[in-house]
C-alpha cells in the first residue's frame, strides 16, 4: 500500500468552505446563480460548499478529462455538455476541483462564454501556481498547495481508490 499524507484535514475544509460560501452569498446577492459542477473531481467539494450557500442556485453538471495517469496530456475530452438555453443569460459560477497547468479551466471559460452567460466567474478548490502554463482568474479560491499529487476529498488517481478520503491528501511522484 503507498503511503498518503494528509496535506489540509476535514476541520480545515469545513472551515474555508463557510468562508467561502459567506463570500459567495454576498456577491451574488439578489442575484440568481448557476453553479456548473465539474465532474468527477469538483463533485464532493461542490455539494458541501452548496449546502453551505445561501443562495439562490440551479445546479448543472459537466464533464472534462485530461489526465491519463498523473501527467496532463494536454488535451481535453468533453465528455458532458449542457445545452445553451441552461448558460445564456444566466451567472455561471465554475466549481472545480483544482487549476492545475490551468488548461482545463481555460477550455472551460472559452467553452461556456460561446452560450453567452450574463456573468461566469470561477470558484477552484484548489491551485497549483507552480504548475501553471495558462494564465487563468480563480475568483474564489480554497487553497493553494504545493506540486504533489492530491488525493482525496473528490480527487481520485487512475489506479487508486482514494476519492472519498475525508481529507485531502497527497502521494509523492
Ligand atoms: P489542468 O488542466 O492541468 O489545470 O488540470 C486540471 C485537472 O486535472 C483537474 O480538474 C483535476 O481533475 C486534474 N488534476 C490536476 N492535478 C491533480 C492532482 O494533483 N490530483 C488529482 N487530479 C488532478
Ligand atoms: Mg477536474
Amino acid at each position: 500500500m503507498e503511503e498518503i499524507k494528509e496535506l489540509i484535514s476535514k476541520e480545515q475544509i469545513d472551515e474555508r468552505l463557510v468562508e467561502l460560501a459567506n463570500k459567495i452569498d454576498e456577491d451574488y446577492k439578489g442575484k440568481e446563480l448557476t453553479a456548473i459542477i465539474v465532474l468527477k473531481g469538483a463533485a464532493f467539494f461542490g455539494m458541501e460548499l452548496s449546502l453551505k450557500l445561501k443562495s439562490h442556485m440551479q445546479f448543472e453538471f459537466i464533464k472534462i478529462s485530461s489526465y491519463e495517469g498523473t501527467e496532463s496530456t494536454g488535451r481535453i475530452n468533453n465528455e458532458l455538455d449542457i445545452e445553451e438555453s441552461k448558460i445564456k443569460d444566466k451567472n455561471i459560477l465554475i466549481i472545480e476541483d483544482i487549476v492545475d497547468t490551468g488548461r482545463s479551466m481555460d477550455y472551460l471559460i472559452k467553452h461556456l462564454n460561446q452560450k453567452n452567460p450574463r456573468s461566469l466567474k470561477v470558484c477552484s478548490l484548489l491551485s497549483k501556481p507552480s504548475r501553471r502554463e495558462i494564465d487563468v482568474n480563480i475568483d474564489y479560491l480554497g487553497f493553494e498547495v504545493p506540486n504533489k499529487f492530491i488525493v482525496g476529498y473528490g480527487f481520485d488517481d487512475e489506479e487508486g481508490f482514494n476519492r472519498n478520503l475525508p481529507f485531502i491528501g497527497y502521494k509523492e511522484v
